[in-house]
């Protein structure tokens, strides 16, 4: 594989888990660029944004998928916002094939609800701030190189061999 494969997406999408196996069944290593930052930082990502902001994370989810991108090739979930940023796009256009994982508000909201550890979903109404954020982003995941629908009924087992076969 001379490429990354890069998964973007909304939260909940299942980004991690399918990277996981994909990156398992092709042999590749696996990394997840809010892990990194966690790492890197040495704090969640809910005190990164408490403590230096979303501004300072979106700088450091620039500099980590920089370092990871020119890197070996593997699979790389990004953080849900990573792909807006006009800088990361290209970026990852440079170094990988992007895959959007394009799945519906309800889903997502079904998914994330459960423990939500989102800072951007910390609002009064938090079903209402992803609704916006979908309506914000969606026209700009549409710009991947390939697109997989993820059905709410779909194991990852079988998300990932859809995948495999775009
Ligand atoms: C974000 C998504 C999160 C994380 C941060 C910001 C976003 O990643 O990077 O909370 O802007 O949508 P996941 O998509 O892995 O939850």
């Amino acid at each position: 594989m001379r490429r990354h494969i890069v998964l973007i997406g909304m939260m909940g999408a299942g980004k991690t888990a399918l990277g996981t196996e994909l990156a398992r069944r092709l042999r590749v290593p696996f990394t997840d660029s809010d892990a990194e930052i966690e790492t890197a930082a040495a704090m969640s990502i809910t005190e990164i944004f408490a403590r230096d902001g979303e501004g300072f994370f979106r700088d450091r989810e620039t500099q980590i998928l920089s370092r990871i991108l020119s890197g070996p090739p593997g699979v790389l979930s990004t953080g849900g916002g990573a792909w807006i940023q006009p800088a990361n796009r290209s970026l990852i256009s440079t170094h990988g094939v992007s895959v959007w994982l394009n799945c519906d508000l309800d889903t997502l909201w079904h998914r994330v609800r459960q423990r939500n550890t989102r800072p951007l979903l910390k609002t009064p109404d938090p079903k209402g701030t992803l609704a916006r954020l979908i309506e914000e982003r969606y026209p700009i995941y549409g710009m991947a190189d390939l697109v997989l629908e993820s059905r709410p009924e779909d194991s990852v087992d079988a998300a990932t061999s859809r995948l495999l076969d775009l």
